[in-house]
């Protein structure tokens, strides 16, 4: 009696939990509405052979019990069972299969008029690329990839020139339109995934996958990496914005072509240079960095990176945590830098400055520290010279105890929590990873090391 009452249970239990529970399907926002059809319909199929069965059991059990004088019936042949049981088996697994072959088909079977745009995925890093207007993308080659050509564009080829690169994890689409979404791998494999328009495939290298969708809802979603890629995977986040047609027409404005990243104007050191006596009065006339003002050397730091915080500061990115004391004075002082051009010059100039190596100050177990190391390795570089490509600035050679603060500010959210701030949300998860204050030290003094 107490095994059939536990068998109704958890019958009940399971329906219960079924209907009641928190943890369902992402609300739809895209045109695959009949991808979940199917996984109702799995349910349903699924969820009444599992009431059935178990209630059978549970009837068996009470309906049956030992009593003396009550015997079993050996049948082991019982043609007319057998038969209706092969008939409604077959049934089911029909019903489960074949309306997902009907939508495996649609799944494959891409719209003409869809809009095409590449998805790369590197360990732990997503960037894409988007025809311009002749509407075709240009050839690439993993042979043709270097530091300065992340995307490995053939510069030879026409079509190429005026393709949107997007050297980011942000991704705009237009509301209503089809896309197709070429899946290209730089190094091992990954997933492209986004829970809400319920399409996801795998990036292997050497191949291009792909998959279709068609947004249906204005908002942003998450793009998640859902194929174990190494220690950084869970990292490997990226976003896509549906957009209104004007929307998405402005963000598209605002984009580079490959033409235009390789005509890219530099900045004036001369003009830069009357703009930095802001900047000299914390972080030193050479840039050296000041330790007792919490101004960290900025003199040998990639250009592309400061250009970026700069306008972090300038855009709220950064700095706005109400934990983040030295962050908020550099909002006023970005505020002074009054356009892209004025950043430019000033980063130009900053470029220009002598790089002397800052004086070890973070003392620690630089073997334990080395070990560490071999996550951050893998986009800031084996010598912590940083990368661009992975968006990860130089870490060898500058300010220590600022990289112990701002990984502290990373653990605790002070900095990287602002939505707008992709790259330090990445840096959160990492700095996550970062068991206590004592590995930060050690991971400091090994990065003191490198050349
Ligand atoms: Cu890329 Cu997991």
């Amino acid at each position: 009696m107490v095994f059939a009452i536990a068998l109704v249970l958890l019958v009940v239990g399971s329906v219960l939990f079924h209907l009641l529970s928190p943890w369902y399907l992402t609300p739809l926002a895209s045109n695959w509405g009949n991808i979940d059809d199917t996984i109702d319909l799995t349910f349903w199929v699924t969820g009444i052979v599992f009431i059935a069965v178990n209630l059978f059991m549970a009837w068996c059990v009470i309906r049956y019990k030992k009593s003396d004088g009550n015997t079993a019936d050996y049948e082991p042949e019982n043609q007319k069972l057998e038969f209706w049981l092969t008939i409604f088996t077959s049934l089911g697994v029909a019903a489960m299969l074949a309306p997902g072959l009907l939508v495996w088909s649609d799944f494959v079977t891409v719209p003409e008029e869809a809009t095409e745009i590449e998805a790369i995925g590197q360990q732990w890093h997503w960037s894409f690329r988007l025809p311009g207007v002749d509407n075709k993308l240009g050839t690439i080659d993993s042979s043709y990839i270097t530091e300065a050509n992340p995307f490995g564009m053939n510069p030879d080829d026409p079509n190429g020139q005026d393709d949107f690169l997007i050297a980011s994890n942000e991704l705009h689409v237009p509301v209503g339109t089809p896309v197709k979404m070429l899946l290209r791998s730089n190094d091992v494999l990954h997933n492209f995934t986004v829970t809400e328009f319920r399409v996801k495939m795998d990036l292997v290298p050497g191949m291009v996958t792909y998959l279709w969708y068609t947004p249906t809802k204005v908002g942003e979603y998450d793009i998640l990496c859902e194929e174990y890629c190494g220690v950084g995977h869970f990292a490997m986040r990226g976003r896509v914005t549906v957009d209104e047609d004007a929307d998405y027409q402005v963000w598209l404005d605002d984009q580079l072509t490959y033409a235009e990243i390789l005509a890219q104007p530099v900045g004036d050191p001369v003009a830069g240079a009357s703009a930095y006596v802001v900047c000299a009065a914390c972080h030193g006339a050479q840039g050296e960095g000041n330790p007792q003002l919490n101004s960290p050397k900025i003199s040998g730091q990639d250009g592309w990176y400061m250009k970026r915080q700069l306008e972090y500061f300038k855009s709220g990115a950064r700095g706005t945590h109400e934990g983040d004391i030295f962050g908020k004075q550099m909002i006023a002082m970005a505020a002074t830098l009054i356009d892209d051009a004025a950043i430019n010059n000033v980063v130009a100039y900053i470029d220009s400055l002598p790089d002397v190596r800052s004086a070890a100050t973070v003392s620690g177990d630089v073997g334990r520290g080395q070990k560490v190391y071999e996550t951050c390795a893998a986009c800031h570089g084996s010598q912590g010279q940083g990368r661009w490509a992975l968006n990860a600035p130089r870490l060898s050679g500058m300010t220590d105890w600022y990289l112990v603060t701002q990984l502290k500010n990373f653990r605790k959210g002070i900095r990287g929590a602002n939505r707008k701030d992709m790259y330090g949300h990445q840096m959160t998860m990492l700095a996550a990873t970062l068991a206590d204050d004592q590995t930060i030290d050690d991971l400091a003094a090994y990065i003191n090391t490198l050349p």
